[in-house]
């Protein structure tokens, strides 16, 4: 992947910055998008000093549906690979009382990923070649009461990316589902995770970045939340009910 572009969308999330700062120490330069231009090209200004590497910011907005096809268009050099970073956890009690809520959760975290990544995926599919990299959730796994509308958009991405990973395999791209289990992050600061089941951004990045070089198809970063996931998604319904997860 030496020298070879990277897009990556959202790139002010933690996850995000920490993916590409170790795809830049394996040389990757990187297209930073995310809707602060300002944050970006700090981070786009220590990609190039720190690891040599060139780094540009652009501004995206994964709601702006409509720009998205222009946005990829104008990308020159166009990437190998492309990291969908961005999301939107929200407040799922506010998302209960005001659809404007829920909507912006939904658009967010499915809508706006199947948007770009359509055009992304139609440029891969004809150069034949390519990576995708979704970054969703082990909330989509099962919806729970606590977060079912931020996990049903997850849900919705997980199976975008299972469908769009089986087109695109005929044409050698890899397509990699990422849940992260917990992440501290700007995302999650006020929740007050377990220390045990939570991921550092560099983890995250560590094991995206080996995931892309072994094609993997999908990537629980801490092991731990395959099994717990299992174990969540096969509780029947009437014992489900009553458990509060
Ligand atoms: N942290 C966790 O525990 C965890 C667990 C599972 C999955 N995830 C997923 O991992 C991904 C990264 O999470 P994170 O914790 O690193 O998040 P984060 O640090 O909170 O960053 C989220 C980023 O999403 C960007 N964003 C939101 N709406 C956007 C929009 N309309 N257009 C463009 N960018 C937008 C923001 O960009 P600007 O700053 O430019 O506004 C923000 O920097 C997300 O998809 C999240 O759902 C996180």
């Amino acid at each position: 992947m030496t020298k070879e572009w990277i897009l990556v969308l959202g790139a002010n999330s933690d996850i995000a910055v920490a993916t590409a700062r170790r795809l830049a120490l394996d040389g990757c330069n990187a297209y930073l998008a995310s809707r602060n231009v300002c944050e970006l090209e700090k981070e786009a200004a220590h990609l190039n000093v720190r690891y040599g590497v060139e780094a540009r910011a652009v501004f995206f907005d994964a709601l702006d549906f409509d720009s998205h096809a222009v946005f990829y268009a104008e990308l020159s050099p166009k990437p190998v690979g492309v990291i969908v970073a961005f999301g939107m956890l929200g407040d799922q009690l506010a998302a209960q009382r005001d659809f404007t809520v829920a909507r912006a959760i939904m658009d967010t975290n499915y809508c706006g990923a199947v948007s770009i990544l359509e055009v992304a995926a139609a440029d891969f599919e004809r150069r034949r070649s390519g990576f995708i990299v979704g970054i969703s959730s082990v909330a989509g796994d099962r919806g729970r009461k606590g977060n079912y509308v931020y996990g049903s958009a997850k849900a919705g991405f997980s199976a975008y990316l299972s469908g769009l990973r089986q087109r695109l395999s005929a044409s050698g791209v890899s397509v990699l589902n990422v849940k992260p289990g917990f992440v501290a992050t700007k995302m999650t600061a006020e929740l007050g995770l377990p220390e045990k089941l939570t991921a550092s951004p560099q983890d995250v990045a560590e094991k995206i970045v080996a995931g892309i070089k072994k094609k993997k198809d999908i990537l629980y970063v801490k092991p731990v939340w395959r099994l717990i996931m299992w174990v969540i998604i096969h509780l029947p319904e009437y014992v489900f009910k009553r458990v509060n997860l």
